[in-house]
C-alpha cells in the first residue's frame, strides 16, 4: 500500500465543486430503474443509458469519480472505448462496486449483512488491472421496532473494515458506505441515534483493522425524519443534525465525507448538502456520491432511446452542476427554474 498514493486519489474525489456519480446499480436494481420507465434491461440498453452519463460533455468539471457495477467495467462504448478510458478521457476516476450485497442475517429477522470478503482480494486485484483506483461496499442498517440490534451493527461495520483493510491493500480508496435506511416512520432524533451508534462502530472496527484513515471516504446517510415520520424535519434542522452527528462520531483525519441520497428527491437531497456547506467549515470536505439524485431525471428523458441522449445528458449535467453548487453551500431553488427554462 503506497499512502501517499492513497491520500491523493482519496483529495481527488472531493475536491472543490466535485463530487461521485453513483452508476453502479447491480443487474437486479437497474432493472427495477428501467421498469419504472418501461424498458427492458439488456446489456446494449444498460451500456447505452450510462454511456448518456460517461459522455455527457463537461461532465468532469463536477463528477470527480463514477462508481460502477462489474458489468460496466467491462463494457466498452459505442465509439469502441472502454468504459475506464473514456473516463479517464473526461478526467473522472473509474471506482466500482465490490460488495455482493446485503442478505439477511442470521437469526435476526428484518435485518441484513453485507456479503463478499470471500475471494475479494483476488477481485481487487483484478479491478485494479481494470482501471479501478478507488471502491465501494454498502452496509444496511434498518430502524424497527426493537432494531437495528448490537449484532447487526457489530457485523456490518466489521465487514467494512475488513474491505476496507483489503481494498487499501490493493492500492485502490476504499468507500465505507453504512446506510442507515430512511425507510420506516422514526423520527429525525432517533435515525441521529442510530447514525452515530453505527458510526462510532465502523471507526472502531476500521481502527482495529488498521486502516489508513486519510486514504478512504466514509458514504453516509444523511440524519433525516424516516420516510412515513408524520413530522418531517425541515432542511435547516437535517442540515444541524448530521454535520453535529459526524462531528461527534467522524474523525478530522478522514479527508471527505460523500453522501448517498438513499431516496430523496434529487432537489432536496442538493438542498441539504448546500445548506450543511452553509454551516461553516467543517474538518472534513462534505460532498456527494449520488445514485438516484443524481440520475432520476437523467432516465427519463433517455426513456430507452438513443435518440434522446443530448436531451439526458443535459438533465444529468444539470443536477451535477447544482450538486457543484452544493458543495460551496453556493445551491439555491432559482437553479432549478433556470434550467426548467433553459
Ligand atoms: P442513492 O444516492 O440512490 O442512495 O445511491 C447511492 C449508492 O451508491 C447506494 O449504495
Amino acid at each position: 500500500m503506497d499512502k501517499r498514493e492513497l491520500e491523493g486519489i482519496a483529495r481527488s474525489l472531493v475536491e472543490t465543486n466535485k463530487g461521485i456519480l453513483a452508476a453502479d446499480e447491480s443487474t437486479p436494481t437497474i432493472g427495477k430503474r428501467f421498469d419504472s420507465i418501461g424498458v427492458a434491461s439488456t446489456p446494449e440498453n444498460r451500456i447505452g443509458y450510462r454511456e448518456c452519463l460517461f459522455t455527457a460533455e463537461g461532465a468532469g468539471d463536477w463528477i470527480s469519480g463514477v462508481i460502477l457495477f462489474d458489468e460496466t467495467l467491462r463494457q466498452s462504448l459505442s465509439d469502441g472505448r472502454s468504459v475506464p478510458q473514456a473516463l479517464r478521457d473526461a478526467n473522472i476516476v473509474p471506482g466500482i462496486k465490490v460488495d455482493a450485497g446485503a442478505k439477511a442475517l442470521a437469526g435476526h429477522p428484518g435485518e441484513k449483512v453485507t456479503e463478499g470478503l470471500d475471494g475479494l482480494r483476488g477481485r481487487l486485484a483484478e479491478y485494479h488491472d481494470l482501471g479501478a483506483r478507488f471502491a465501494k461496499w454498502r452496509a444496511v442498517i434498518t430502524i424497527g421496532d426493537g432494531i437495528p440490534s448490537a449484532a447487526c451493527i457489530d457485523v456490518n461495520a466489521h465487514a467494512l473494515a475488513r474491505y476496507a483493510a483489503l481494498t487499501q491493500e490493493a492500492g485502490m480508496v476504499p468507500i465505507v458506505e453504512p446506510e442507515v435506511l430512511m425507510d420506516g416512520d422514526h423520527t429525525l432524533e432517533r435515525c441521529e441515534r442510530v447514525t452515530t451508534e453505527t458510526l462510532r462502530a465502523v471507526f472502531e472496527a476500521l481502527a482495529t483493522q488498521g486502516v489508513h484513515l486519510e486514504g478512504m471516504l466514509l458514504k453516509p446517510n444523511m440524519v433525516i425524519s424516516g420516510t412515513t415520520c408524520p413530522v418531517q424535519a425541515d432542511v435547516e434542522t437535517v442540515a444541524a443534525a448530521t454535520v453535529r452527528c459526524l462531528r461527534r462520531t467522524v474523525p478530522s483525519a478522514v479527508p471527505g465525507i460523500v453522501f448517498l441520497s438513499g431516496g430523496q428527491s434529487d432537489e432536496l437531497a442538493t438542498a441539504h448538502l448546500s445548506a450543511m456547506n452553509a454551516l461553516g467549515t467543517p474538518p472534513w470536505e462534505l460532498s456527494f456520491s449520488y445514485g438516484r439524485a443524481l440520475q432520476t431525471p437523467a432516465l427519463r428523458a433517455w426513456a430507452g432511446s438513443m435518440a434522446n441522449q443530448a436531451a439526458a445528458a443535459a438533465a444529468f449535467l444539470h443536477r451535477a452542476r447544482c450538486n457543484g453548487a452544493a458543495r460551496t453551500g453556493s445551491y439555491t431553488a432559482a437553479m432549478e427554474a433556470e434550467f426548467a427554462t433553459a
